[in-house]
């Protein structure tokens, strides 16, 4: 209804014009949790300017093999935020991630501290999240390099953050006051550690205490 009167007023001219604009600038954004909702708001131009993007929350997250993953769509689903998977540009095999051996490729990066490993793909565009949860696996009790690197280097300063990480036993540890120390300018929110078996009440209802704006 609003799409028609909206057609009425501008013509269908500058409609087309201002849909090319919105596709334009969707380009590169991270994945939506609703693809549903991202179709709705496509056919309401005027939701697609860009100060409409501001306050947006976006779960970025590694994962090894799939357990923080699974938590990370549950904040997804709960805050209907964006989720963007941090992909290691070269995957870790179940060989690399044997952490009883000293040549491993997780030990090899456990020993050196400064290694980042790259990520794949373009840097996700971080502009409109005013708020972004990074998830984890711990591994020694830390978050693993490569989320260090994409702290270190994605401009985070003035957001939000809020860490999460799952381990098999360990707790959060130190791994949040590591990551806060890589981007000081951030404001830092107190972070949470998950089992390896997911329970998503328990992960909705610790979003749900965080009393994020909606
Ligand atoms: C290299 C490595 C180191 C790990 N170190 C710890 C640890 O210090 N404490 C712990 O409780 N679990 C540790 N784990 C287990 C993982 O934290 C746990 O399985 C986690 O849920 C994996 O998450 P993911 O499936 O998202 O990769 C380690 C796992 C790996 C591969």
């Amino acid at each position: 209804m609003e799409t028609i009167q909206w057609q009425k007023c501008l013509g269908s001219g500058l409609l087309a014009l201002a849909l090319a604009f919105s596709q334009v600038g969707c380009a590169g954004q991270p994945e939506s949790s609703s693809r549903q909702e991202s179709q709705a708001l496509a056919s309401q131009p005027e939701q697609q300017e860009p100060e409409s993007q501001e306050g947006k929350t976006l779960v970025v997250y590694f994962s090894a093999t799939g357990n923080t993953a699974a938590v990370a769509e549950v904040i997804a689903e709960s805050t209907g935020a964006d989720l963007y998977e941090l992909v290691p540009e070269e995957p870790y095999t179940p060989a690399d991630l044997d952490w009883n051996n000293p040549d491993s490729r997780v030990s090899r990066e456990h020993a050196s501290p400064d290694l980042r490993p790259a990520i794949a793909g373009e840097a996700p565009d971080l502009s409109g999240y005013d708020t972004i949860f990074i998830g984890y696996p711990i591994w020694w009790g830390q978050a693993p390099n490569l989320v260090w690197g994409f702290v270190e280097n994605s401009g985070l300063s003035g957001r939000t953050l809020i860490p999460f990480c799952t381990s098999a036993s360990s707790g959060f540890g130190t791994s949040g006051e590591t990551l806060a120390a890589m981007a000081p300018d951030a404001v830092w929110l107190e972070g949470r550690r998950f089992g390896e078996q997911l329970d998503s009440d328990a992960v909705a209802q610790w979003v749900s205490g965080l009393n994020l704006a909606p």
